[in-house]
């Protein structure tokens, strides 16, 4: 029987579109936690702390397109079946396990650039396009739940591809079968491409709406900015009223608007001195 993408193997354009989505999502996963851990004492460090958050968000950038790519190749071909249908459970686990990985391949790199976009100060994505993304406001707030929700996304991710990647070790090695075959080489029996995982999707859909909802009632609050408080006049109502006899022009520096530019931004603050 001829070999023919969708009945033995994935064909040459998923398999070069998997791996490459591996090994962008490895990068940038890699960059990530390591940049959040590193030292902030002087203005080199900072300087490097802000090379690394770019560096992460241009490899998470790179990622989506890539995964937007796979994304419509993968809907335009057909995968090959399982190769051992009659195993039921573990066909419906890699079959949830594949789709929590696409929830996560897409909400993950957006969750970092909605957090991107809405941080007012930031560490800029290395391209010459713009740093905003329309209709996203700056905003301290926002920016804090998309950050929350990039970092839930992430464990869940991380947790599906620990998943997949025992799924595949276990095939090779215990089953020797053709599973990793099938996404390096191509090679593989004839396998007919299997139903809709209607229900697979519908867990993997749930997985993920609960995820968003626990970075959403997870993400923290602004922290107040009592500068900003007493210039909106909050702290004037309970402070004692000040001595206004003795004032000076300084006394009227309540008056006098203050440069309340306050950055938000996405990676520890220089040293203040
Ligand atoms: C598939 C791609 C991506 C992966 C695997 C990934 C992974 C990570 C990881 C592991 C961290 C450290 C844990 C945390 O604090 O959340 C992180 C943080 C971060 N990522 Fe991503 N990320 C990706 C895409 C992006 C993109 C596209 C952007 C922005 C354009 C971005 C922006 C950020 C920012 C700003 C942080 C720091 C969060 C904070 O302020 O604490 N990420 N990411
Ligand atoms: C971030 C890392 C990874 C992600 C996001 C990922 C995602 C996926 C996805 C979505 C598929 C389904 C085919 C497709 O739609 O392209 C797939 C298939 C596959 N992946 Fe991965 N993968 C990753 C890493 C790995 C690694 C490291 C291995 C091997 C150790 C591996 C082994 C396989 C195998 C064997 C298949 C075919 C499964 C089958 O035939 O049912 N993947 N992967």
């Amino acid at each position: 029987m001829p070999r023919y993408h969708g009945q033995h193997g994935y064909g040459p354009v998923i398999r070069i579109f998997h791996w490459l989505t591996a090994i962008l999502i490895g990068a940038a996963a890699l960059r990530g936690v390591t940049m959040i851990a590193l030292p902030a004492t002087t203005d080199a460090e900072v300087a490097r702390i802000f090379s690394a958050f770019s560096l992460h968000k241009t490899l998470g950038i790179a990622a989506l397109a890539v995964i937007l790519l796979h994304m419509i190749a993968r809907l335009v071909t057909r995968d090959p079946g399982p190769l051992h249908p009659e195993r039921r459970a573990e066909v419906f686990l890699a079959r949830t396990t594949q789709l929590v990985m696409w929830g996560g391949m897409i909400l993950l790199p957006l969750s970092g650039w909605l957090r991107h976009a809405s941080a007012p100060g930031f560490a800029p994505i290395l391209w010459p396009f713009g740093q905003s993304l329309p209709g996203v406001p700056a905003d301290e707030r926002l920016s804090l739940i998309f950050q929350t929700v990039h970092l839930y996304a992430g464990w869940t991710l991380a947790a599906a591809v620990a998943l997949h990647i025992i799924g595949a070790a276990r095939h090779a090695v215990l089953d020797q079968d053709a599973t990793l075959a099938r996404i390096t080489t191509g090679a593989g029996p004839y396998a007919p491409p299997a139903g809709f995982p209607m229900v697979p999707l519908g867990i993997a859909a749930l997985l993920w709406m609960a995820v968003l909802a626990y970075g959403l009632r997870q993400a923290p609050e602004p922290i107040p900015d009592p500068f900003v408080d007493f210039q909106g006049g909050a702290e004037l109502q309970t402070a004692p009223e000040p001595d206004l006899s003795a004032a000076s022009p300084a006394g009227q520096d309540a008056e006098v608007p203050l440069d309340t530019d306050q950055e938000t931004i996405d990676m520890p603050r220089p040293p203040s001195d």
